[in-house]
């Protein structure tokens, strides 16, 4: 029988808030040694004292290049160097294609795409070092879905995402890149639960959401975030043997009466 793997020294960007969080802290509960990043300091410090002793907490914007920089190599003296590497930081702009702004889609490609470049070429040195491997959390919007009405810079940014990780692949094949395409996932509890849309504009999400439900991109059905924490886990442990090019980690499509029920409609049984 394979014996297990010892843990891996693993840096995950966007730990400071939903899938981030709950995979940073996730995998220091499976063993491994992980360095949290993301722009709000409180928060990492935070999510640090839940996943144990050797995690570490290092600010960083992903927008900024040396910023970027100086937190991988911050990461990497606080770990001894970088085996993993996980992306998962994205904003997404709700508004209609017509109305997406200069500046909006550019801030949308900055942390979406450019800064998954940039971070991935900050850690590069050490991921050589360890011939290890890098992850990069896509949407299913991007390549199974039709972009959804109201997310088209964040459906165009994935794609952009997606190609970057086959371009990051083809001129380092000695690393493993893998793209992991997400569905729909609450997070966890507390700062681990998602704060996508927290900025979304309500009215406009009402105009939208009805056509999201109706083409059946939002099905209503989501997944156990600790799925995906596996699936990571998992990946980080794949030796320099072996290259994880994609996978797709999404709800199973549920029939409407085996849909949770939200509080605020219990009672509610049309
Ligand atoms: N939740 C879902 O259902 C779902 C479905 C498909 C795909 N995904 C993908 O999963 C990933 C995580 O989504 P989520 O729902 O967990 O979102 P979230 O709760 O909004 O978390 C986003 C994370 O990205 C970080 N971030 C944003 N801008 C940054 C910057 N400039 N520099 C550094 N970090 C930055 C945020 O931290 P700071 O603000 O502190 O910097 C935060 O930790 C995204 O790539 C998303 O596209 C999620």
């Amino acid at each position: 029988m394979a014996e297990e793997s010892s843990g891996r020294r693993v840096v995950v960007i966007g730990a400071s808030s939903g899938l981030g969080r709950c995979i940073g802290i996730g995998l220091a509960e499976r063993g491994h040694s992980v360095a949290l990043l993301a722009r709000r300091k409180d928060r990492l410090d935070r999510a640090v004292a839940e996943a144990g002793d050797g995690a570490v907490a290092v600010a960083c914007d992903v927008t900024d290049a040396s910023s970027c920089g100086a937190a991988i190599e911050e990461a990497a003296a606080g770990l001894g160097g970088i085996d993993a590497l996980v992306y998962t930081p994205a904003i997404g702009h709700l508004s209609r294609i017509e109305d997406t702004s200069f500046d909006s889609w550019q801030g949308v490609f900055a942390t979406n795409v450019t800064g998954a470049s940039l971070a991935t070429a900050a850690a590069l040195p050490h991921l050589k070092a360890a011939k290890g491997v890098a992850m990069y959390l896509s949407s299913v919007s991007s390549s199974e879905t039709p972009p959804w009405p109201g997310l088209a810079s964040y459906a165009v940014s994935k794609a952009a995402l997606d190609k970057l990780v086959e371009a990051w692949r083809a001129e380092h094949p000695d690393l493993g890149f893998t793209r992991i395409t997400v569905g729909e996932c609450a997070g966890g509890e507390g700062e681990g639960l998602t704060g996508f849309a927290d900025d979304w504009d309500g009215e406009l999400l009402g105009d939208l959401v009805g056509s999201w439900v109706t083409r059946g991109y939002m099905t209503g059905a989501l997944m156990d975030v600790r799925q995906l924490v596996d699936v990571v886990d998992s990946i980080s442990r794949t030796d320099a043997s072996v290259c994880l090019r994609s996978v797709t980690v999404a709800p199973r499509l549920v029939t409407p009466e085996e849909l949770p029920v939200h509080p605020d409609q219990q009672g509610d049984q049309r």
